[in-house]
């Protein structure tokens, strides 16, 4: 058994402009983490056997993102605005249903 029920990794990464890569950091991605992250302890889904939201560096799907994952699904998002996140928190985190319109 999991010691967690839901694991979701947000790559926060943040490059140099110079590198002429982009980043998920540069896309809103510490700011969407952190809302993620209230949103889980409101929803009383924060804890162990529950869900956890953490921060990752670079999962090297930069052109993708900005990414997440949720596992154990180990299912790969993008995300716009607090609007797709909300979704894939209530849909998948909380009801394990796949968001695919947000699936990369
Ligand atoms: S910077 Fe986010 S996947 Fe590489």
């Amino acid at each position: 058994m999991s010691y967690y029920a839901r694991h979701v990794f947000f790559c926060c990464n943040q490059r140099d402009p110079a590198s002429g890569r982009s980043c998920c950091n540069a896309r809103g991605a510490s700011e969407m983490r952190e809302y993620a992250k209230q949103r889980v302890k409101a929803l009383g889904l924060d804890g162990p056997g529950k869900v956890r939201v953490n921060q990752a560096g670079c999962l090297d799907r930069c052109e993708e993102g900005p990414c997440l994952v949720v596992y154990p699904e180990a299912v790969w998002y993008t995300y716009v605005d607090r609007a797709d996140v909300e979704e894939i928190l209530v849909e998948h985190v909380q009801h394990g249903r796949v968001v695919e319109r947000l699936r990369i």
